[in-house]
């Protein structure tokens, strides 16, 4: 049985990003969708608002579970009896910042990633960008899932 773990920030999950969870769905038995929780970076939306977003947009991938990971990334694909990361990539700038990240994880335990390709009409697509868009109120619906869309600009309205 082949898994894999797709691990990110997801402050919030992008449409950009659920299209990678599909492809990576379709070509693993099991995909682990991780939060890697940074104690030093506050984000936007909890980790708990993140899981929940995640696993409302993913309800229609049954080999798909959502998870939450504080630590190195290495020893959480090991415990889940995996040896596969998963990213989307953007485009080269993406490369850059994987490449160190992807080399390490392999050197330190043999665990590989698998880069997908991202949807090319989402490659400008990040979290970060959506949520600046979004806060100086330009329109971002056509970027992320509608459930996401709603939560953040009810957000935004609230100033939570
Ligand atoms: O969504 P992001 O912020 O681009 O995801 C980056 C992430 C979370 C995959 C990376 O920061 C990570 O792997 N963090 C876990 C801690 C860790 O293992 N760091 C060493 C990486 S070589």
């Amino acid at each position: 049985m082949s898994g894999a773990v797709c691990p990110g920030s997801f402050d919030p999950v992008t449409s950009g990003h659920l299209y990678v969870f599909e492809r990576a769905a379709s070509r693993f038995d099991e995909l682990v969708i991780t939060v890697t929780i940074n104690p030093n970076k506050q984000g936007m939306f909890t980790v708990d608002e993140r899981l929940e977003l995640l696993r409302k947009v993913t309800a229609h991938l049954p080999n798909v579970r959502i998870d939450s990971w504080q630590g190195l990334l290495v020893d959480y694909v090991r415990d889940q009896g995996f040896d596969t990361i998963v990213k989307g990539l953007r485009g080269s700038t993406d490369f850059e910042y994987e490449l160190p990240m992807a080399q390490m994880n392999r050197d330190l335990t043999g665990v590989e990633t698998i880069f997908m390709l991202t949807d090319p009409r989402l490659a400008h697509v990040s979290s970060s960008l959506v949520k600046e868009v979004a806060k100086l109120g330009g329109p971002v619906g056509d970027f992320l899932p509608s459930v996401v869309h709603e939560q953040l600009l009810a957000k935004l309205s609230s100033g939570r």
